[in-house]
Parts: structure tokens; sequence; C-alpha cells
């Protein structure tokens, strides 16, 4: 398999573990995401598909829900595993969502098969809209 850094191979298995409870009947799609808190907890997601189409959400986004439920604001890293040969990058809207609560994200994909890619959240998303507003987030 793969040689990652073991702290990415932690994320990995963690997002993997969240993957598998992945309800994707629609896409065939299924994703895990592991998402790092600043104080080092980490919060996964999958993405939940629904029949009503629009109703479903990514694995980022569920996870990013369930760390700021649990008061967690500030993110490291977030990684991100699909069924896919090609590690796979997050979507538009997702790169949204994360943006308000990390800008200097680092985003981490990795294959079934140990591919890794890495962006920075500020390579996939320049020129965010994020109001000054929401600077004391
Ligand atoms: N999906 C994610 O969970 N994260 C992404 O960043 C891209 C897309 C999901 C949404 C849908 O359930 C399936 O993958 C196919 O688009």
């Amino acid at each position: 398999m793969s040689s990652l850094p073991p702290d990415v191979a932690a994320l990995r298995a963690a997002a993997d573990a969240a993957r598998a409870n992945a309800w994707a009947p629609y896409s065939n799609f299924p994703v895990g995401a592991a998402l790092e808190a600043q104080d080092g907890r980490v919060f996964s997601g999958c993405n939940v598909e629904n029949s009503s189409y629009p109703a479903g959400t990514c694995a980022e986004r569920v996870a990013l829900g369930t760390a700021v439920a649990a008061g967690a604001r500030r993110f490291t890293r977030v990684v991100i595993t699909s069924n896919q040969q090609a590690p796979t990058p997050p979507c538009g809207i997702c790169r949204q969502a994360l943006v308000e609560f990390a800008p200097t994200l680092e985003v981490i994909a990795v294959s079934p098969s140990g591919t890794m890619a890495r962006w920075s959240l500020a390579e996939l998303l320049p020129a965010p809209f994020t109001p000054a507003s929401l600077e004391n987030v």
C-alpha cells in the first residue's frame, strides 16, 4: 500500500471509517472526510444523499458541522477519501464552507491505493467571499 506520513495515515483511516457509513445509493460515490482541529481533535463525516437530490450533503460539510457543533472553529487539515482512482478535491460549495473557518487549511486527498494530492485551500479557492465581519469567528 502507501507510505503516507503517519499523521496523514491516521486522518485517512478516520476518513475511511466515515466513508464506510456513507449513504450514496444515487451516485455510488461514497466520500469520507476527516477534519483536524487546531486543538488536535478530529471530526469525520461522510456524504449523506437523499432521494430528493439537492437535499444531500457532502462529507466535508458533515465533518465541519459536527466540528462546529462540538465547539471547534479553527482547523489545520482535512483529509478526503473516495473510491476513485485519482485523489478527489472538495467541491466548490465545500471549499466555501471550509474557508469560513479555515482560510489556511491544508487539503489532502487520498485515493484507495494511497496516491495523495495536497493543496492549500487558498489555492483551491482564490479570492474567497469572506466578509470582514467574519474575522472573529
Ligand atoms: N461529494 C462529497 O461528499 N464531497 C465532495 O467534495 C464532492 C462530492 C459527494 C456528494 C455526492 O453525494 C457524491 O459525492 C457525488 O457527487
